[in-house]
């Protein structure tokens, strides 16, 4: 297989931009999940890879070849449908064999083809089968498959698991990692679903509105999500997300609001107004007897709870906005309606703290990225404002 190398890739559909002067650069081996909400340009921008959809501009290579112009079968990608689209009258090896129907190869050859692709996929006892009889799992495998033994560069799908119930989905997922680990093949794969990008990507693309937000590992776009569009995109409940001001107060970097304390570091700084982040799971009220001497604090009026058997999830106000607390279930019993408001203090470790240019939305460089330069210096509380990625 062969790296896939997009270049200001767009697509225009009359005054609607779809895909908008996409740069991206698939490794060979990835499973790249295109990740966004639904009209964000993710099935446009497949379309173009697989060359159903002509581009407004750009290129498309594959390995050092431009292929924008070549049609969908010359270009060795395979796309898999949402519905697996197997012929149900046809057994197993026929579904396989139907793409090599115009192959310049022996009927032994096809055969011997057809037998590999199926001991590859585990589905050599199926190839008598027809599709009515045969899993959801075992269904997606002969769909892959099908387009196998065409020996593709690449594997795309278009929300393929969107037709499948809670369960499935999830064993699903599963076949599909380990399909993409035993094939060592490239997959693109589109969805919605931040769970399933989580769960199978090697690399996330996240889009909005036809541009790239972030391009990372899972755990990069969740723990470093570069924009307040993914910060509130991935993760459940979502990153709180309150308006604050960083400014200096007598010698020292703060970020302050209604109710919000934060000392950040020693020194200077021009008042900024970002957003302050930190996720639920990270987020906690002050024990009582830290409350006279923690230093991060946002004043919170709770609101009620949600009991979800292993955890809670507790609502609150900081500043006038909502925000979501994450935590194992405490073990006291909650019978009937949650317990009336009260007001609490909320602190978390600065290291989870994630600051957002509240005007351009972008993160801006914080502690934790820059943590182990600094920490080796011994300078840990650098003033590393306001430089947003
Ligand atoms: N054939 C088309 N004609 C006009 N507009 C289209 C067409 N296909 C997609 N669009 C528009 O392009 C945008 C992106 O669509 P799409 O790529 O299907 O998004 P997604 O797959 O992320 O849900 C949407 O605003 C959609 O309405
Ligand atoms: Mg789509």
């Amino acid at each position: 297989m062969a790296a896939i190398e997009l270049s200001g890739l767009t697509r225009r559909f009359k005054d609607t931009t779809a895909v908008d002067a996409v740069d991206l650069t698939v490794e060979d081996g990835d499973f790249l999940v295109l990740l966004g909400p639904s009209g964000c340009g993710k099935s446009t921008l497949l379309r173009m890879l697989a060359g159903l959809l002509e581009p407004t501009a750009g290129t498309i290579r594959i390995g050092n070849a431009d292929v924008t112009a070549l049609s969908p079968r010359r270009r060795g990608i395979a796309m898999v449908f949402q519905n697996y689209a197997l012929y149900p009258h046809l057994s197993v090896r026929q579904n396989l064999s139907f793409p090599l129907r115009f192959a310049k190869l022996t009927k032994e050859e096809k055969q011997q083809k057809v037998a590999a692709v199926a001991e590859s996929l585990d589905i050599a006892a199926l190839l008598d089968r027809k599709p009515k009889e045969l899993s959801g799992g075992q269904c997606q495998r002969v769909a892959v498959g099908r387009a196998l033994v065409r020996d593709p560069q690449a594997f795309l799908m278009d929300e393929p698991l969107s037709n499948l119930d809670a369960s499935l989905r999830t064993s699903t997922r599963q076949e599909l990692t380990s399909l993409h680990r035993q094939l060592g093949a490239t997959f693109i794969y589109v969805t919605h679903d931040q769970v399933e990008a989580m769960t199978m990507a090697t690399r996330i693309v996240v889009l909005n509105k036809g541009r790239i937000e972030q391009v990372g590992t899972p755990l990069d776009v969740y723990d470093a999500p570069a924009s307040v569009f993914v910060a509130q995109f991935i993760g459940s409940p979502a990153m709180n997300l309150v308006p604050a001001t960083v400014t200096s107060r007598d010698g020292t970097v703060h970020l302050v609001g209604e109710g919000i304390s934060v000392p950040l570091w020693e020194g200077e700084t021009e008042d900024l107004e970002v957003y302050l982040g930190v996720r639920p799971e990270h987020l906690r009220p002050l024990t009582p007897h830290e409350s006279g001497s923690a230093q991060v604090r946002l004043g919170c009026q709770l609101t009620h709870t949600e009991h979800l058997g292993n955890e809670e999830i507790l609502y609150g106000q900081v500043a006038g906005t909502e925000v979501r607390i994450r935590r194992p279930r405490t073990g006291q019993a909650h019978p009937g309606p949650s317990a009336p408001e009260r007001s609490a203090d909320l602190t978390f470790a600065l290291e989870h703290l994630h600051l957002f240019d509240r005007k351009t939305g972008r993160r801006l460089v914080w502690l934790p990225e820059l943590a182990p330069s600094t920490a080796a210096e011994g300078s840990h509380r650098q003033p590393v404002l306001p430089a947003a990625v």
